[in-house]
């Protein structure tokens, strides 16, 4: 684990923890709170945000990705933090969905990084890199 990641985990778990309370969940009443810790130390996060058109719905990995894209940030991804619940209340740890690997894939990728994700419930914390959650990725570089 890279120094910056032991320095700000906590931090990354509880700028997660604090997403989850923005989701806007009203249909599956699952919230779900995520982020991304960058190798300048900056913490982008994001929440679950449905649509009354379900499957319209955006993970909360999503967003943050979007919200980090939007602010300039191009690669540089160490690590992700997800979790969430029903109603709010942290369960059991919860992984990213397939298309949110997907998502995930393309910030890493264009810096070169296989961050670690941090998939955290009530008691255990599950880290593996994304790499192995989403192994032979489609991305940018099989464009080039
Ligand atoms: N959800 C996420 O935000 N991230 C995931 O990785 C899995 C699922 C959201 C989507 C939907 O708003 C709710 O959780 C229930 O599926």
């Amino acid at each position: 684990m890279s120094e910056l990641l032991a320095d700000r985990r906590e931090a990354l778990i509880a700028a997660a923890r604090g997403a989850m309370d923005t989701a806007y969940a009203p249909y599956s009443g699952f919230h779900v709170g995520a982020a991304l810790l960058f190798e300048d130390g900056a913490i982008v996060t994001g929440a679950n945000f449905e649509n009354a058109s379900y499957g319209l719905s955006l993970c909360a990995e999503t967003v943050a990705c979007a919200i980090a894209a939007h602010a300039g940030r191009r690669g540089g991804l160490l690590a992700v933090a997800v979790l969430g619940g029903i109603g709010g209340h942290v369960g059991a740890a919860i992984s990213p969905c397939g298309r949110c690997r997907q998502i995930l894939n393309e910030l890493a990728a264009l810096g070169g990084t296989d961050p670690l994700v941090l998939c955290v419930g009530d008691h255990e914390v599950a880290e593996m890199r994304l790499s192995v959650l989403l192994p032979n990725a489609f991305g940018p570089a099989n464009l080039a």
